[in-house]
């Protein structure tokens, strides 16, 4: 199973919003495309948003069709604009566009058709990378997951929500590998059911044991003695160790807290965000109503109903037991060892 694949000058994408039900792929043709997908959310996790940002950036490049560098640049930046209107919080989407046009910026080359070739590479190596950078968290993470361990996790940080892989996912995966008796727990994760439609789904492909819940039985199965560890996924973490992930993580953490369970957050350096002090910081995206008050299309609410649907929260640092990135596992104090990793 492939999350997105750059084919014939087009990005062919796996749509996400149609998993499990049907697997379907679809093809962006110019960076427009690849905007409307990823705020579609036919594209989401947030190193995937990047990538397919970077991709989406390329496209353009190949759309535009001036003849000078200076001109060229300037349109490059407006896509960019474009891409970076698409969702506000995850760090990935900013970090892939950045090195887009940092890489345009330091070039000596001049001929445009070489530019869009250079941009293309760029995008190729930023989807390489991500899927490296997961790898490597699965290496560093597995350590620390014991030899038979039941494992909780929010929301989709796997292979469908990166390059391959996955983070949080990319973790449990490394560690079935390392052959260690690994099953999953899955919050199904409303308003718009990852857990329930793509983790799982991913992990049943896999073979990977894993057993579904809704949102608000995590803390009766902790209770209950039966979850040793937790690791989700993040979209931005601050430079003092806060992490922005999937509504629904912060009330994990806080669980765990007092059930005295291990929170890690897995997430690659593309995910960290050192220009931001603290997790007040990050802007949370608000989503429309229409995904609480229906599911999978159908009305579920009263009409009419006053509706809130943050797409993320904040979890303090001080819930999160270590940061397993793909420079290895960070620890508190994370305002002094975050920046060590750099
Ligand atoms: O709204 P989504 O589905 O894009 O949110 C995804 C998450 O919150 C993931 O946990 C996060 O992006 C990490 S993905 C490796």
């Amino acid at each position: 199973m492939k999350t997105m694949e750059w084919q014939n000058g087009g990005l062919i994408l796996l749509d996400q919003t149609r998993l499990p039900l049907e697997i379907k792929y679809i093809t962006c043709e110019t960076a427009e495309d690849v905007a409307e997908a990823i705020k579609t959310m036919k594209v989401r996790g947030a190193p995937a948003i990047g990538v397919a940002a970077a991709y989406g950036l390329a496209l353009g490049a190949f759309q535009n069709k001036c003849k000078d560098k200076e001109t060229f640049i300037s349109n490059i930046r407006e896509i960019s604009d474009l891409l970076g209107a698409t969702r506000p919080t995850a760090v990935n989407l900013f970090w892939a566009l950045h090195r887009m046009t940092d890489t345009l910026e330091k070039t000596d080359v001049d001929e445009v058709t070489k530019l869009q070739e250079l941009l293309l590479r760029e995008a190729h190596n930023i989807f390489t990378e991500d899927i490296e950078m997961n790898k490597s968290i699965g290496r560093y993470g597995s350590e620390l997951v014991p030899p038979k361990a039941a494992v909780l996790t929010h929301c989709n940080a796997g292979a469908l929500a990166t390059a391959g892989f996955g983070t949080a996912l990319g973790v449990i995966r490394a560690a079935h590998e390392a052959g260690k008796d690994v099953r999953v727990f899955a919050d199904e994760t409303r308003p718009l059911l990852q857990g329930a439609r793509l983790t799982a789904w991913e992990l049943m492909q896999d073979n990977i044991p894993v057993t579904l819940i809704t949102d608000n039985m995590a803390g009766y199965l902790m209770k209950k003695g039966l979850i040793d560890l937790a690791v989700v996924g993040a979209d931005r973490i601050t430079a003092n160790g806060d992490v922005a992930n999937k509504i629904g993580t912060y009330t994990v953490a806080v669980l765990c807290r007092e059930h005295n369970i291990p929170f890690y957050v897995a997430a690659p350096v593309s995910t960290i965000d050192l220009a931001l002090a603290s997790g007040d910081e990050i802007p949370i995206e608000e989503r429309e109503a229409v995904e609480v008050t229906t599911i999978f299309g159908r009305e579920v609410a009263p009409k009419g109903v006053k509706v809130l649907n943050p797409a993320f929260d904040v979890t303090p640092n001080h819930l999160v037991t270590a940061i397993i990135t793909d420079r290895g596992v960070v620890r508190p104090p994370y305002v002094d060892n975050l920046r060590k990793i750099f």
